[in-house]
């Protein structure tokens, strides 16, 4: 999957503007997401995105942690500024830390009720975007069960002479979350300092999860020396290993000497056909114990995106152990999320 275009099959409608941006030859060559300078101007995908860019992130991000312990837990940087969050699918942490950061840049903060607007009636996604635009939308915050959607509005407001107009992507489809993934390289890099002399284990269902696509590129373009995807095959891509990884189908080897394990959801929503003989069967396996994770070095940290099915991807004693680093990864993506759109409000 290329970063310079939309996924392939992605597009749920509007072709036209999608011709209309892909047609000319700069645009062809140009990360959609950053503009003729290197600048961010959306965030759809941490696939090609400079390195500069994403440790300009994640420094941004530091001083947005501090904000938490004050009195006033606000700062003016998006004053007068409109934020959308467009959620076509339910979020739990990623909605609800979008909503705090942005409120705590002062934004005005919308969300839109999906099942309540005009959508369900048969307005396309462009047409709907293009009347929150006429209400002076800023920045639109977009989950959605499509892969390539976020993209698809970029490049329409782009094509459209609204290049002001932001997209931050919430996670599409299986694509990519990379707000997610920045908020796990926060967390790692919080944790353990210097990504290049790390070893990352990535547990569970990759083929299904925009979270472990978005952290593996974040991982690998940082320098990363060695990230592991582990799991049952029917639950890695084929080629997986073309995205700079080493494969383990065995939980216990993959473990071994590992500086951060990175927990993965069983995607059931995701999944066609039966891909695991059960729920108990993959707790034997690739479950995360106390047991197996011994195997990892002693001052490993534990990690999960949530939401988390205790007793089948992670036993509550890890969860809930000295190791896990859980709730932290949570309130570390509001500062994070603070950071990615002040940056991409500051540029215009
Ligand atoms: N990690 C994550 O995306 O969680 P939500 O689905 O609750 O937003």
């Amino acid at each position: 999957m290329s970063s310079a275009g939309p996924p392939q099959g992605a597009a749920p409608s509007g072709g036209a503007a999608r011709s209309a941006v892909w047609g000319g030859a700069a645009s062809a060559m140009r990360n959609p997401q950053l503009d003729a300078h290197g600048a961010l101007t959306h965030l759809l995908t941490l696939e090609g995105l400079p390195a500069d860019v994403i440790t300009g992130i994640l420094d941004t991000a530091e001083p947005f942690v501090s904000i938490a312990e004050r009195e006033v837990k606000k700062v003016p940087l998006l004053r007068g500024k409109a934020v959308f969050n467009l959620f076509f699918e339910n979020s739990t942490r990623t909605r609800t830390t979008f909503e705090i950061a942005a409120k705590r840049l002062s934004a005005d903060v919308i969300n839109l009720n999906i099942g309540a607007s005009s959508t369900s009636k048969g307005e396309t996604l462009l047409d709907t975007v293009d009347n929150l635009v006429a209400m002076d939308a800023d920045i639109f915050v977009v989950r959605h069960a499509q892969s390539g959607a976020p993209h698809l509005i970029a490049q329409h407001l782009n094509a459209h002479g609204r290049s002001h107009v932001h997209v931050v992507n919430a996670g599409d489809g299986r694509h990519a979350h990379p707000t997610q993934g920045l908020l796990d390289l926060y967390t790692i890099r919080h944790y353990k300092r210097d990504f290049r002399n790390l070893t990352v284990g990535v547990v569970g269902d990759v083929l299904h999860s925009r979270v472990a696509r978005s952290l593996i590129h974040g991982l690998t373009t940082l320098g990363t020396p060695e990230v592991r995807a582990i799991g049952p095959k029917t639950l890695l891509p084929a080629q997986v290993e073309a995205l700079g990884v080493r494969v383990f189908h065995d939980m216990r080897e993959g473990l071994r000497g590992c500086d951060a394990v990175v927990m993965l959801r069983l995607q059931n929503e995701r999944m066609k056909g039966a891909l695991l003989p059960s729920a108990g069967e993959y707790f034997k396996h690739y479950g995360l114990t106390e047991e197996k994770l011994a195997m990892a070095k002693p001052d490993v940290i534990v990690m999960h995106p949530g939401p988390m099915n205790r007793g089948v991807e992670i036993d509550s004693a890890v969860a809930d152990g000295a190791r896990s680093v859980i709730l932290p990864q949570v309130t570390f993506g509001i500062a994070v999320r603070m950071a990615v759109m002040s940056i991409i409000a500051a540029n215009g």
